[in-house]
């Protein structure tokens, strides 16, 4: 058993099964409202969901089971998202979160140590030369020309890069350019500011990629046995 990781990664293909409680049983006031912002259930359904796993993520982790502990909000007072914030009894934390949805399907990361961690689900995205010239560079269009379908990989890059790395900024997909990718490693630009190198996990499956990105360790503090994978069908 591997305890206290630095990293979770936990990906959830059909949310559908989970045995979420009435919302009201578990969710704060604010969270509340920030559910509220959305109209279409849909949406609805995958906030809750995605919300519930996060939730009892660090609620396992602060080793409570209590969810009304934990707070996670990502919405800005104008009501755009930004990076989850989460508060365990009321009080900011070092947990660091970071959601994806599609469908029925959640990706979650959490990092106990306020590393920043983004996380992608990125499916169907399109592989065709118009789609690639509109969102990626020209030396991504190369790196994609070699590589036939890998459109999703990079689509998921960035986006987990914009999640982990962000400031505020408004998302676009050419704001954030993937120099190089290689096993276990991305080196990246953000809005024309290059990053120091990011970790990353990637799967792929027949209808895209699951990606998370998280600021590297240090070589001279290795985190190799703090780290952990999950997945639920
Ligand atoms: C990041 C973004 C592109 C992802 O959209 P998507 O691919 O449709 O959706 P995903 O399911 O992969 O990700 C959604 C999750 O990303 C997170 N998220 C949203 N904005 C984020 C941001 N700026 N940084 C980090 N994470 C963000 C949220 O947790 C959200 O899930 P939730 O609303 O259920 O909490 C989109 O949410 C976005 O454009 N956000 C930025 C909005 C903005 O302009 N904010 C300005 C800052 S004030």
């Amino acid at each position: 058993m591997i305890t206290s990781p630095t990293w979770i990664v936990r990906y959830v293909a059909d949310t559908r099964r989970l045995p979420i409680d009435a919302q009201d049983a578990w969710l704060s006031a604010a969270e509340e409202a920030e559910l509220a912002f959305f109209a279409h259930e849909d949406r609805r359904r995958q906030w809750l969901r995605a919300r519930w796993i996060a939730k009892r993520l660090i609620a396992l982790s602060s080793d409570s089971t209590d969810l009304r502990r934990v707070e996670i909000l990502s919405r800005s007072t104008s009501g755009l998202g930004v990076a989850p914030q989460v508060f365990v009894d009321g009080k900011p934390t070092q947990y660091r979160i970071s959601l994806s949805h599609t469908g029925s399907a959640v990706l979650v990361g959490m990092t106990t140590d306020a590393t920043s961690i983004g996380v992608d689900l990125a499916w169907d995205v399109p592989q065709d030369r118009h789609f690639s010239s509109a969102w990626f560079s020209e030396r991504e269009q190369a790196w994609l020309a070699e590589r036939p379908g890998s459109a999703s990989l990079l689509w998921g890059l960035k986006e987990a890069i914009f999640k982990s790395q962000g400031d505020s900024q408004t998302w676009n997909p050419r704001g954030v350019e993937i120099e190089s990718y290689g096993e276990h490693e991305v080196r990246c630009s953000l809005f024309g500011r290059r990053l120091a190198p990011l970790s990353t996990w990637i799967r792929t499956s027949s209808r895209g990629t699951a990606t998370a990105v998280w600021q590297a360790k240090t070589q001279d503090a290795p985190v190799t046995v703090r780290q952990e994978f999950s997945s639920c069908l």
